[in-house]
């Protein structure tokens, strides 16, 4: 009876260690790196937060960016894209809404209400964020204006139809103090950096970047920005894509058929 007792006893007690051993360990590999530790520790700072349980985040090659939500073709779009495979169409094309550009400039800027907006907003912006004072060298410029302006540079200005200053959504943006002016030394003073970094919150993209001549067909223009909205802007700045050619996979256009 004595010896069933003792075997009792004992097993009780190893059924208690295991218990024990349970929660210990169950505790140990909650609080290692990575798990919720109790008392508030936090996890390793660079490792990323793991998903709720039974979450099942997308995967991040899904790309969920709608690139049908504007025409490309239609010039009273914001994303029409204007090149010299692309040109306006009609020819002579003029935006029904342009607008003074209340800003510092060289030549009365025109642009399409939205687009002026954003302008007025990027130019306040650049002020008390940089204490930068930009200017408009050029905004909308109608075909015959293009006519004027084209000076047979395949590489540096568009012909008439051709343009896409002609749709009222882009600005030749320099210093107000006319430093670097229409210039490639624009990209290295600080008005032209902080445009170049910072346009794309206000819906711009640098159309003609350095390295893009032989897609855009344009040398680089650090001046010339083209307005597409905040969310294709915020999209090319996040992808890293910087041209509407390579976004939306149409060809280069490097000469006029
Ligand atoms: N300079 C740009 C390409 C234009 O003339 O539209
Ligand atoms: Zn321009």
């Amino acid at each position: 009876m004595r010896q069933r007792r003792r075997l009792v006893i004992a097993g009780s007690l190893s059924l208690a260690l295991v218990a024990v051993a349970v929660v210990v360990i169950g505790a140990v590999s909650s609080s290692s790196p990575g798990g919720q530790a109790a008392g508030g520790a936090s996890a390793t700072p660079s490792e990323s937060p793991r998903p709720a349980p039974g979450a099942t985040p997308p995967p991040a090659s899904v790309d969920t960016f709608d690139r049908t939500a504007h025409s490309l073709d239609d010039p009273n779009s914001i994303w029409v894209v204007v090149n010299k495979l692309r040109p306006l169409n009609p020819q002579d094309f003029e935006p029904g809404d342009l607008v003074d550009v209340p800003v510092p400039h060289t030549w009365d800027p025109l642009l399409r209400q939205e687009a002026s907006d954003a302008i007025v907003a990027m130019f306040q912006a650049a002020s008390d964020e940089a204490d930068l004072s930009l200017a408009s060298n050029s905004a909308f410029r109608s075909y015959s204006a293009q006519e004027s302006v084209y000076d047979g540079d395949d590489l540096l200005t568009a012909r008439p139809g051709f343009s896409e200053h002609q749709t009222g959504l882009v600005m030749d943006i320099g210093a107000e103090s006319g430093e670097c002016s229409l210039a490639a030394c624009f990209g290295d003073i600080a008005e032209g950096i902080w445009v170049r970094d910072n346009a794309w919150r206000f819906g711009f993209i640098l159309r003609y970047p350095a390295d893009k001549t032989p897609v855009t067909g344009y040398e680089f223009e650090p001046w010339h920005f083209r307005y597409v909205g905040v969310p294709l802007a915020t999209e090319m700045h996040e992808t890293g894509v910087t041209t509407l050619e390579e976004f939306f996979g149409l060809p280069a256009a490097p000469e006029y058929e």
